[in-house]
Order: structure tokens, then C-alpha cells, then sequence
């Protein structure tokens, strides 16, 4: 699919590996320039791998995106390097790593890591990059959030919140930026098998009697089939191609959205 973003260029936060790996990798496919940053330092050796296989300039970063300083010495370094950054993705993300349900089950010492990464690192990025968007002429910038964010899911309580959150600061990115050129959206995405789906696995499994705990492709299967009219889990991939669409000037008049990516587990009327 040629979307026309061979002359943009696009940094992808939590591109180690998972939902924002995939991500860079549709841009790379689109021929754009991509920068994949990551707190995990395989970040590097992902961006080598794709640098491979791509038109574009690959570059891996280690960045802490809780750390503002850190983020700020990234936009400052492209910025240097003129780098033709117009596109940002905001894909890092952790859970509490603990079965939320009921909410007293975790301590409130367990929300600051989780609100930290999810929704802080996202603003963080937000306001170190906007005086660099603010001066391109057409861009975007695209948060993963989940459909967790819209439902009061209980499996992980902070994380839910930190998800409806970034959905909400998201509209008022797409609502500043748009005088701008510059359109803001979310994916929500559905089930899809990385690290941090199994760990919400594990976190379940953990809290089972030893007769009733399943193996994770166990679990999976009966979980998909129960709550996705589809049937099926969603592939990393499938945000990615969700991502470049909505980066694209295919998506020129799409901005302000959460697109849920997710078998039709979540419907809007
Ligand atoms: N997997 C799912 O089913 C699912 C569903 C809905 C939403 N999501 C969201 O998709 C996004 C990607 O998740 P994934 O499933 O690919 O998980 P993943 O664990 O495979 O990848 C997350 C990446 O974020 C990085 N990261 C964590 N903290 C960071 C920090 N402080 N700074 C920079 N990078 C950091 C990790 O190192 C990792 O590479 C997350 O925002 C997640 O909440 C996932």
C-alpha cells in the first residue's frame, strides 16, 4: 500500500517490540523515516533489523519517556539533526502487573507507576514535541490507548484510568493542534498477544485455586471466544496498518477519534 508518507518522518515511543514494534514497521514498509525509542535498549538491535529491509532512515533510541528531561533532549536532538519527524506515536504502556478485580484487591501504591507510563509519558512526549509539530505543515499525532478505556474494565483498574485519560487528552491535543494541520487520534486496540497481554494472564492465573488455573493459550482461546464477536485475536500488525492509515492524507479530515481495533468487542451506535 503506497500511502505517500515516503517523505515524512515518524517516532514510534515503545517500538522494542509488541503493538509500537509493529507500528515502525508499517512506516518503515510506507518507506518513512522512523524513529523507534524504547526504555528496553533492544530497541537498538529492532531498529538495525529494519533498517534492512526499509527505504527510510531507521534509527533505535533508548528513552524513558516518564523522564521529561530525557524526552525533551530527544526532540532537542532531532531538531539539531533537522530530522524530518512529523508524525509522533505514543505506544509504551505497562499494567500493574496484579488482577485488579475486585479494585481493593491492588493498594494505591500500585497506580502512580501505571498512570506514570501510560498517561504521563504520552504528555510528556506531547509537550516536548509541539513546538517542533507546531512548525511542520501537516502531521499527526497518534495515541495507543485500549478499549479498556471504555469500559470501566476491572481487570486493571489504574490502567483503565490511565487509558480513558489519554483518550480524553488526546481531543484536546486534536483541538489545539488543529489550527496547525496537525490531527491528534487514539487506537484502542482489542486482544493481541504481546508481553503485556500475558501478563494480565499471569496476574489471573496467580489469583486461581491450583484446580482452576489454565495455561495462558487456554485462557486465550476461551477469552476471545467469549468476548469477541469476531472469534479471533488481533495481530500487532493490524494496529500498524491502522496507524499509517490515520497518518496518512487518506485520513486528512480524520482527527479527534478513538478507532478501535479490537474483532468488535466495543460498538458505538
Ligand atoms: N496487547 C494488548 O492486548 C493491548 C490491548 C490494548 C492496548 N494495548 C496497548 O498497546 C500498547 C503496546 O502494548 P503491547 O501489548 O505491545 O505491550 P509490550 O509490553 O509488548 O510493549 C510495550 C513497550 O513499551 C515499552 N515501555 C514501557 N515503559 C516504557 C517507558 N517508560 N518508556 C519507553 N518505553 C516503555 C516496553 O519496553 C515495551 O517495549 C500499550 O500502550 C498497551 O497498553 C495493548
Amino acid at each position: 500500500m503506497d500511502l505517500g508518507l515516503s517523505n515524512d518522518g515518524v517516532l514510534v515511543v515503545g517500538a522494542a517490540k509488541g503493538i509500537g514494534h509493529a507500528i515502525a514497521q508499517q512506516f518503515a514498509n510506507e518507506g518513512a523515516d522512523v524513529v523507534l525509542a524504547d526504555i528496553d535498549s533492544h530497541v537498538k538491535e529492532a531498529a538495525n533489523t529494519m533498517v534492512e529491509n526499509s527505504d527510510g532512515q531507521i534509527q533505535g533510541v533508548i528513552l524513558d519517556a516518564t523522564d521529561y528531561e530525557s524526552v525533551q533532549s530527544l526532540a532537542s536532538g532531532l531538531a539539531e539533526q533537522q530530522h524530518n519527524l512529523n508524525h509522533i506515536v505514543y505506544a509504551a504502556g505497562v499494567g500493574s502487573n496484579k488482577f485488579g478485580f475486585p479494585f481493593w484487591e491492588l493498594e494505591p501504591t500500585d497506580w502512580p507507576r501505571v498512570i506514570e507510563v501510560n498517561l504521563m509519558g504520552a504528555v510528556n512526549i506531547a509537550h516536548a514535541f509541539a513546538p517542533y509539530l507546531q512548525q511542520r505543515e501537516t502531521g499527526s499525532i497518534l495515541f495507543i490507548a485500549s478499549i479498556a478505556a471504555q469500559m470501566g474494565s476491572q481487570t486493571d483498574p489504574p490502567y483503565s484510568a490511565a487509558k480513558a485519560a489519554i483518550v480524553n487528552f488526546m481531543q484536546v491535543v486534536a483541538k489545539d493542534f488543529a489550527p496547525y494541520n496537525i490531527r491528534a487520534n487514539a487506537i484502542s486496540p482489542g486482544m493481541i498477544q504481546t508481553t503485556l497481554n500475558k501478563s494480565v494472564w499471569a496476574a489471573w492465573n496467580e489469583r486461581q485455586a491450583t484446580a482452576d488455573q489454565r495455561p495462558y493459550e487456554e485462557w486465550a482461546a476461551e477469552k476471545i471466544s467469549t468476548i469477541c464477536p469476531l472469534g479471533r485475536w488481533q495481530d500487532p500488525e493490524d494496529i500498524g496498518k491502522m496507524a499509517v492509515f490515520l497518518a496518512s492524507q487518506a485520513a486528512k479530515n480524520v482527527t479527534g477519534q478513538t478507532i478501535n481495533v479490537d474483532g468488535g468487542i466495543i460498538m458505538h451506535s
